[in-house]
């Protein structure tokens, strides 16, 4: 059975999508069976992250009826499958007024899951809380918080904690955008006694990152920079499944 991981945030901007984007790549690269569904119909970005041709579907033509969720998943590196939110604006304006059935996001997820033979699916989420994103946190075997060090997106964390309380995941944090020189030991001391949540990585500001311009992965361009391994730790943290508390 897949793993389920969901990386989410409060606000936007935090790293979620690249983040996931460079979770996916390194975990096809240890030779795991990965798909990414992009469930942030209203800002998408893993279709361009991994520069995906336009497709034969997108998670919205799937919620709208026009296509199976598989046929939708397009290969973005050996072992790796992405399904793109959507393709045009076109097919927001028609989500939007016409809705769907939200029971067919978990039901996707899990059609994807067997249809790739999938390890890991990872799923990518529009910040705060909607439909798409409660839908995907209800999945999840592991939800993964995403917070830069400060009070606005830690009280988000608060909000995302109280509701992954209710559901039977398990939940970790991760610091993003960290600046030089932050106390590692005190937002371990803060993540573990504030929020009861094991800190699985911090993710420093990285120039290099705004200097791809998002052309490329970072985990391509630059595979021995010292964010990868925190990454890695990241990876390592998801892997060992007692560390991440139970909520
Ligand atoms: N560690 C980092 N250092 C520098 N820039 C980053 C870092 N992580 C992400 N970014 C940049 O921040 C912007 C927002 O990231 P994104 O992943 O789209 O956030 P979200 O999905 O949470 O909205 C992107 O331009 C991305 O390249
Ligand atoms: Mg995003």
């Amino acid at each position: 059975m897949a793993r389920t991981v969901v990386v989410h945030s409060h606000r936007g901007g935090t790293g979620k999508s690249t983040v996931l984007a460079n979770l996916a790549l390194l975990l096809a690269a240890q030779g795991r069976r990965v798909g990414v569904v992009d469930t942030d119909i209203q800002s998408p970005t893993q279709d361009l992250l991994f520069r995906l041709p336009p497709g034969d579907g997108s998670l919205t033509d799937y919620l709208l009826g026009r296509c199976e969720i598989e046929a939708a998943a397009q290969r973005a590196a050996p072992g790796l499958y992405v399904v793109p939110a959507r393709t045009g604006t076109k097919a927001l304006r028609e989500i939007m007024a016409v809705g769907y059935d939200v029971g067919l996001l978990p039901e996707g997820f899990d059609r994807l899951a067997r249809t790739h033979a999938l390890d890991d699916l990872l799923l990518d989420t529009h910040a705060g809380l909607n439909n798409e994103t409660v839908a995907a946190m209800a999945s999840a075997d592991t939800l993964v918080i995403m917070a830069r060090a400060d009070r606005i997106d830690l009280s988000g964390v608060e909000e995302s904690i109280a509701l992954a309380g209710r559901l039977p995941c398990r939940r970790t944090l991760v610091m993003c955008m960290a600046p030089v020189g932050i106390d590692r030991e005190r937002a371990r001391r803060i993540a573990d006694e504030v929020y009861g949540t094991p800190l699985a990585g911090i993710l420093p500001y990285a120039p290099e990152m705004a200097a791809l311009y998002g052309e490329r992965i970072f985990a391509e361009a630059h595979p021995e920079h010292p964010l990868i391994d925190e990454f890695r730790h990241i990876i390592t943290a998801l892997d060992a499944r007692d560390e991440v508390s139970r909520a």
